[in-house]
């Protein structure tokens, strides 16, 4: 129902990169943005010594993009301390106002771009335009929590009861809120968390993933000079031990944590293990995401998505496409068609426009890959095997033929696809199988028989099902992103349902 959204908001209106004099003007914006980078730990806005570690480019593993100090667990105690004092004044700030922060750092954002885009290229290897949709995700965050907060914050809600008495409803934020980012968004989610939860009235001890600090410190900037308070927003720089100790910690009153379904489940259990309240746990992870493509399906058009859904961001999207399931009767025709499109896929230097496939994160990312790529060459039919450059974390886009959906059974986070192909008498048995991973998290159909779509849809409850298109990019407030068992607890990113999560509910009844 229209209700449920954010009426007075429109999404970001982007960079369109086929404009040649608008791509021009980005591209000499972000190579005047290049300046060697610096995260250090925040607390009440003050800077905290830490471990000094380089950020090295994934595109060549060599390049510096700038320095981070990593905190200890003295600066992540601070920094929870420090968080729970700032809680209560933060919270104390009206919704308007602290909605109003989130619109300037969206508009501060926009005219950084420059620099954010070099970080998001230089730190996570981002191609320009998987950058350039990022930062657009993160101005929507804040734009889209800023109206929604303003709606469900502003004002108590008054509830129908019977006479001679009054109810009212209100919301209010939780205390010290940890949030923990990961790198493959390192601007999107780590704002969209952040925001969320400032909207909500809690104050953010924000982890960034180790690999990114660097854009993160650049948006925390942003945030404290729209006017964040500094003692709302903390920074701790730091890999998963920093992490681990936020979220034991006894005064953290709630996570919000997107990462890997395995770290999903440490903190869970952490969590549980607590004294004290019981603390909530809003955790976004991975998917083992399939498509199903039927003998109606557009073979031309299947190709195009295939090819952006799995390989685009070099296969580092939560949602990417894993296993992709073609009816028999087609599957030569189409996985030709699909290994020939991704095929003229340039890989390279994200810094170049025309690069259409980036780095992966880290050496351990491309050896895990390149691990599950030689025993697929092994175990599988290889459709696909491309080269990389000597120098960098590049791993080519791969595809793989494998039995059936059983025969996947991990998230293998880069651009490697897998194959099946299905008889139709047996959609119902790929069905059980898909909904048998546990995860939940995007689903791509291609097919031109309603009665087949319904039926998929009815039958598997995944997060975001995406019909005739590709199935990543969810867009704020229009596609709320997000999934359920393995692939984490909802409520969804960028939809209606968030922002509460973050808060307390109090119901007033007065008998007048
Ligand atoms: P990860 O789980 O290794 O790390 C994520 C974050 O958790 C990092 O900041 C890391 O330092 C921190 N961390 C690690 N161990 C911790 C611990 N014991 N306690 C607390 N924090 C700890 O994930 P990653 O490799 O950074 O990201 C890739 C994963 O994220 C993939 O599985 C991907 O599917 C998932 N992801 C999901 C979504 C979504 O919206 N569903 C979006 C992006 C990425
Ligand atoms: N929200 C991101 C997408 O939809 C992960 O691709």
């Amino acid at each position: 129902p229209a209700a449920l959204f954010a009426p007075e908001r429109v999404n970001s209106a982007g960079v369109e990169l086929g404009d040649r004099a608008a791509l021009a003007r980005l591209v000499a914006e972000v190579a005047a943005a290049g300046a060697p980078a610096e995260a250090v730990p925040l607390v009440d806005g003050a800077p905290q010594a830490g471990t000094p570690r380089p950020v090295l480019s994934p595109a060549d593993g060599r390049t510096r993009v700038g320095t981070v100090a990593e905190a200890g667990p003295e600066t992540a105690e601070a920094a929870m301390r420090a968080a729970v004092a700032g809680a209560a004044a933060w919270g104390r700030v009206p919704a308007g106002e602290r909605a109003a922060a989130l619109e300037r750092a969206a508009d501060a954002m926009e005219a950084s771009r420059g620099r954010l885009i070099h970080l998001l290229q230089a730190e996570a290897g981002k191609t320009l335009d998987d950058a350039v949709a990022e930062l657009r995700e993160a101005v929507d965050f804040c734009r889209y929590y800023a109206a929604e907060g303003r709606r469900l914050f502003g004002a108590p809600q008054a509830l129908p009861g019977p006479t001679g008495e009054s109810n009212r409803l209100s919301l209010r934020g939780r205390g010290a809120f940890v949030a923990i980012s990961p790198w493959n968004f390192p601007l999107a989610i780590f704002v969209g968390q952040v925001a969320a939860a400032l909207m909500a009235g809690n104050a953010v001890v924000a982890k960034p993933a180790e690999q990114t600090p660097l854009v993160a410190a650049e948006a925390v900037r942003l945030l404290h000079r729209a006017g964040v308070r500094p003692s709302a927003l903390h920074l701790v720089p730091g890999d998963g031990t920093v992490g681990a100790h936020l979220v034991s910690h006894p005064a953290a009153a709630g996570v919000v944590f997107t990462g890997s379904t395995e770290v999903a489940r440490l903190i869970n259990r952490t969590l549980a293990a607590k004294d004290g309240p019981i603390v909530p746990l809003i955790a976004e992870t991975g998917g083992i995401n399939a498509m199903l493509v039927d003998a109606t399906a557009l073979p031309e058009q299947v190709a195009d998505d295939v090819v952006t859904s799995a390989f685009r961001s070099a296969g580092q999207r939560c949602s990417a496409l894993r296993l992709l399931l073609v009816q028999a009767d087609v599957a030569d025709r189409v996985i030709a068609m699909v290994a020939g499109a991704a095929r003229e896929l340039r890989l390279g230097d994200p810094a170049d426009p025309a690069v259409h496939v980036g780095p992966v994160i880290d050496a351990e990312a491309r050896a895990r890959l390149d691990g599950h790529g030689a025993r697929m060459r092994r175990d599988a039919k290889a459709h696909l095997v491309g080269e990389v450059p000597a120098q960098g974390h590049f791993v080519a886009p791969q595809i793989y033929e494998i039995p059936g959906p059983e025969a996947l059974t991990e998230e293998v986070f880069g651009p490697i696809l897998h194959v099946a192909r299905y008889r139709a008498a047996d959609l119902d048995r790929v069905l059980d199988r898909i909904d048998a991973t546990g995860y939940g998290l995007t689903l791509g159909i291609h097919s031109r028989i309603d009665a087949t779509v319904d039926r998929v849809v009815a039958r598997l409850s995944t997060g975001n099902v995406y019909v005739n298109r590709n199935m990543i990019g969810a867009v704020v407030g229009v596609q709320p992103f997000g999934g359920h068992g393995l692939s984490g607890t909802g409520p969804k990113a960028g939809g209606p349902h968030y922002l509460p999560r973050f808060a307390v509910e109090q119901t007033v009844t007065v008998n007048t």
